[in-house]
């Protein structure tokens, strides 16, 4: 599809758009599926096939039936609503600015949004999305492909600071903090103080500190939040473009 031609009243939809996302995430709780939606979008990015990223693919059945989707199907629901009041924006800078403004509210990082994605009804096959029963080589194998860095990796598993999982959905069940509404850089301050009673910890999760190079970031961001803001909104603006070169 035709990139969307970003001209003033593009831009007034937008801000009227964030409006509305600051409204439902704060009467839904919602923030946390939001950033899940926006990071799955873009998150099957290939760097070599230029193929998926962040395009409004997973909003099509064939795409949120994926099993990594679990449960995106409320958020993509969600969002239909300021969809609709706001026809000019793409469905790929919707997901995209709806994770922003998930950051945003809950106490975390501003995370620059530059609008202009174009929407793709091509869905990626199965199987770009991480698996988190795996270790690090596979860490490494997904984000490397999606053109990103072992940094990257770190600071972004960091967006676990919000939310949960669901047994329903994924498998496994908890949360990583203990206040999961809240960004922060506890998600790093748990995973150093090991197993603690009620929280969850993925594979992938631990996989961080076994790997001395993930190892170094993860007690750098539970040192200094500042650090981790800053990295995390470098990170995350990366996420939010893969696919996408802004004007
Ligand atoms: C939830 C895996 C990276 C944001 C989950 C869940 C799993 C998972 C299994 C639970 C889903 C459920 O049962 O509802 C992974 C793996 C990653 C990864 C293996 C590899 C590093 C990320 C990244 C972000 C992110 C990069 C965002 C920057 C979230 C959020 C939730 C979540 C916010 C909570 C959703 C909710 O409460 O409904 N992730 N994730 N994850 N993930 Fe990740």
């Amino acid at each position: 599809m035709a990139a969307p031609v970003v001209d003033a009243e593009y831009l007034r939809q937008v801000d009227r758009a964030r409006r509305a996302f600051r409204a439902l995430i704060a009467s839904k709780g919602c923030a946390p599926i939001m950033l899940r939606l926006a990071w799955h979008d873009a998150g099957t990015y290939d760097v070599n096939t230029r193929t998926g990223g962040a395009n409004g693919s997973i909003r099509y059945e064939e795409e949120y039936t994926h099993g990594s989707n679990a449960g995106l199907k409320i958020a993509i629901d969600l969002l239909e609503p300021i969809k609709a009041k706001h026809p000019k924006i793409t469905y790929a800078d919707l997901h995209q600015l709806a994770g922003v403004v998930a950051v945003e509210v809950t106490g975390g990082p501003t995370v620059e949004f530059i609008p202009g994605r174009r929407d793709s009804s091509v869905c990626p096959r199965e199987g770009r999305l991480p698996d988190a029963k795996k270790g690090a080589p596979h860490l490494r194998d997904i984000f490397y492909r999606m053109g990103l860095t072992d940094k990257d990796i770190v600071a972004l598993s960091g967006g676990h600071s919000l939310g949960k999982a669901h047994p329903e959905r994924s498998g496994f069940d908890g949360a990583w903090t203990r206040d999961p509404l809240k960004f922060d850089n506890s998600y790093f301050l748990e995973l150093l103080k090991g197993e603690s009673e009620g929280l969850l910890k993925l594979p992938t999760d631990k996989a961080l500190l076994d790997d001395p190079e993930f190892r170094r970031y993860v007690e750098l961001y539970a040192k200094d939040e500042d650090v981790f803001f800053k990295d995390y909104a470098e990170s995350h603006k990366k996420l939010s473009e893969l696919g996408f070169t802004p004007r």
